[in-house]
């Protein structure tokens, strides 16, 4: 099936056409960091555009060269030294800014606290120097698996300051996901905390790392934040208490230039094998990409309070609540918990507290806010919000307008951000104060990004048609590979087309030049915004005894965007049953971490596979979404669809 047909088979509705238009509010364009020159000052020349951007930055040795494109390798500025905790924190302490709040955290039980810049800096430096102590250097890598929680920005922003570079592992992650992506990336350190708070309950983060430093003898020392205070194991020579750990480092500590492509982080994603892939990134300009498209895209000022909710574990942390934000001096919001701790409207309580201006979310958690109703959101002053921004999967109209109306008040632009982990910054997105936004489109692209939307053959599709979403220029924050495989990298990304990035999601561009985007097209699934991949979750399914085979697909779902629907097919003569498909659906839990556990989980004693014996995932797609299903007659033995529709239809009667 073309790209064009799985477009149109999995999206029938977004083909209708969008009439809503909301151009920028006239107070907004008169206020706005972006104006329309920017985009023709970038059209003009790309690399000269970046470069005015990068020399914004503080560089201790400044750069010559822009970009060496040495295609898919790229180096941006590759001359020029800088360090990123200098132009993250010590330049805006010398400038007199040292007392701005760079966090309000809030802490799930609801302990709070201001960090400010000066305070910021401090805690960098003394924790720099601590590890230092430990023996850990430029070209060291060091994992970290923290809750949201002051310590986590800390620690990266330290790792950055001696040069060595940070992986930061999701507190979502069970063990064996901490050991594969530890070991991968060859970290020497790994800093945790005791226990992490969610939803009243307590995680046991450091029990999991203990788990998993069994199975990893090169972790030499493992720095734990004492976050509830519960008991933990602590080894010793091995375990060491942060707390004691800086007690006595000075305040200060010489920042490590580095050469703008040393490597600042490793973090891992999905693709379409069960390894995941360490995508790099590097530092000059990785910020440089993260700090402007912040100051654009949130048009952030000195007075607003700029609150991004996704988790640092994943890249949209990274990139909005650590490196663009403090990069720009911005004043933000970190928050530990869920939305729905103590109450479902905690994030309005947390709006109203904070005077928040920028709010920056993803569509599930908008969706599951429609469907806890306006009550919540209703009982808070909202009115200090003038942008909102989505992020993590396509917004669906319906999502967009009530974000628009009960969250926004009516009056706050949108930006729906398209951009990816490999991506490193915003790619398509509105600028709020130019662009005029469509509910459901993510709309232009950046200054200074060149996309398309191409067809099977690698040709632009004409407006209003649908194809591959694919980058033709580099861009500064663009990944440098996957660590340690530069074939999986240039197979993954550059060889379905030549000269273009693919990004690996499906899109279509309106005859305005506007981007509707539709979702992936490979075997990676998208469920609350995380990506997960099919073949992960198989693997962890198989790993089980009692399973001989599975696939899994991603459903469509009204809240979570899709859900992880499992085949599963049992060894010798087992029969599947209810405790079985808990037990499985726990397991998965187990081996990746819950977020990964599937949610519709059907027996069956054969699955649907082509003559080659492919897995047919877009039938099972269809028959887990109780779909008709078009053409079988590939199918090896096709009376198992029979059977799959019917275990199917019960299992969605079951869950109802
Ligand atoms: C999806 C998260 C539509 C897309 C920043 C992409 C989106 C994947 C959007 C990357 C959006 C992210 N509209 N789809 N605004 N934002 N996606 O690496 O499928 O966790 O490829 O990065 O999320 O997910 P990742």
């Amino acid at each position: 099936m073309s790209v064009e047909e799985q477009l149109h088979s999995r999206h029938i509705e977004a083909l209708q056409v969008e009439e809503r238009r909301f151009p920028p509010p006239p107070e907004f364009v008169a206020q706005a960091n972006a104006k329309p020159e920017v985009y023709e000052e970038a059209n003009g020349d790309y690399e000269a555009f970046w470069a005015a951007r990068a020399r914004e930055l503080e560089w201790s040795k400044p750069f010559t060269r822009v970009l060496e494109w040495n295609e898919p390798f790229a180096r941006w500025f590759a001359d020029g030294e800088l360090n990123i905790s200098v132009n993250c924190l010590d330049r805006h302490v010398r400038a007199g800014r040292g007392e701005r709040v760079a966090y309000y955290f809030e802490g799930e039980p609801g302990d709070r606290r201001a960090v400010t810049y000066n305070e910021l800096l401090l805690e960098v430096c003394r924790f720099a120097n601590a590890l230092r102590a430990q023996g850990i250097k430029r070209g060291d890598r060091v994992a970290i698996y923290l809750p949201m929680i002051v310590e986590l920005p800390v620690a990266m922003l330290a790792c950055t300051r001696i040069g060595a570079a940070h992986s930061v592992i999701f507190g979502g992650f069970s063990p064996d996901a901490i050991v594969d992506r530890v070991t991968d990336s060859g970290c020497i350190a790994l800093i945790t905390a005791d226990f992490g708070w969610r939803r009243g309950k307590t995680v046991p983060l450091k029990e999991n790392c203990d788990a998993a430093m069994e199975r990893m003898p090169d972790v030499k020392c493992c720095i734990v934040v004492k976050r509830t205070g519960d008991p933990v194991n602590m080894e010793p020579g091995r375990d060491v208490w942060w707390h004691e750990l800086i007690e006595g480092q000075p305040a200060t500590c010489e920042p490590e230039p580095v050469d703008a492509e040393n490597l600042l982080f490793i973090l891992y994603t999905s693709g379409t094998t069960a390894k995941p892939k360490g995508i790099k990134h590097t530092t000059g300009g990785y910020l440089t990409g993260a700090a402007t498209t912040h100051k654009y895209v949130f048009d952030v000022k000195d007075d607003d309070v700029y609150w991004c909710t996704a988790d640092i574990g994943w890249v949209t942390g990274h990139s909005y609540i650590v490196y663009g934000p403090l990069c720009n001096g911005t004043t933000g919001v970190l928050y530990e918990g869920t939305p729905d701790h103590p109450d479902k409207d905690r994030f309005w309580e947390i709006v109203e507290r904070y005077k928040v201006t920028i709010l920056y979310t993803a569509p599930t958690a908008i969706r599951t806010f429609m469907k806890w109703g306006t009550e919540y959101p209703g009982k808070h002053d909202l009115s200090s919000l003038r942008l909102l921004g989505s992020v993590g999967e396509p917004i669906n109209p319906e999502a967009w307008m009530w974000y628009r109306d009960v969250i926004g008040g009516g009056r706050c632009p949108i930006v729906d951000t398209w951009w990816q982990t490999e991506t490193g910054m915003i790619m398509i997105t509105p600028l709020p104060g130019v662009t005029t936004t469509l509910p459901g489109s993510a709309t232009q692209p950046f200054p200074g990004v060149f996309p398309d939307v191409v067809d099977e053959a690698g040709q632009t599709v004409p407006p209003g048609g649908g194809g591959y979403i694919v980058i033709r220029k580099p861009w500064p924050a663009m990944l440098r590979g996957i660590w340690g495989d530069d074939e999986r990298y240039k197979e993954t990304y550059w060889s379905k087309f030549p000269h273009m990035y693919l990004a690996g999601d499906g899109c279509r561009r309106d005859k305005d030049g506007n981007y509707w985007f539709m979702g992936r097209i490979d075997d990676v699934m998208n469920v609350s915004g995380h990506r997960i991949s099919t073949t992960e979750v198989e693997s962890a399914l198989v790993s089980h005894p009692a399973v001989a085979e599975a696939a899994v697909v991603g459903r469509s779902d009204a809240m979570t965007g899709q859900a992880i629907s499992a085949f599963v097919l049992l060894k010798g003569a087992q029969v599947g049953s209810e405790p079985l498909a808990l037990e499985l659906r726990a397991h998965v839990g187990v081996k990746l971490g819950k977020f990964t556990s599937p949610k519709y989980l059907t027996f069956t004693s054969e699955l649907p596979k082509t003559r080659s014996g492919k897995i047919m995932r877009r039938l099972l797609r269809d028959i887990s979404e109780g779909r008709t299903l078009g053409d079988t007659t590939t199918l090896a033995d096709s009376s198992i669809v029979a059977e799959l529709q019917s275990r199917a239809r019960e299992e969605a009667q079951k869950e109802e």
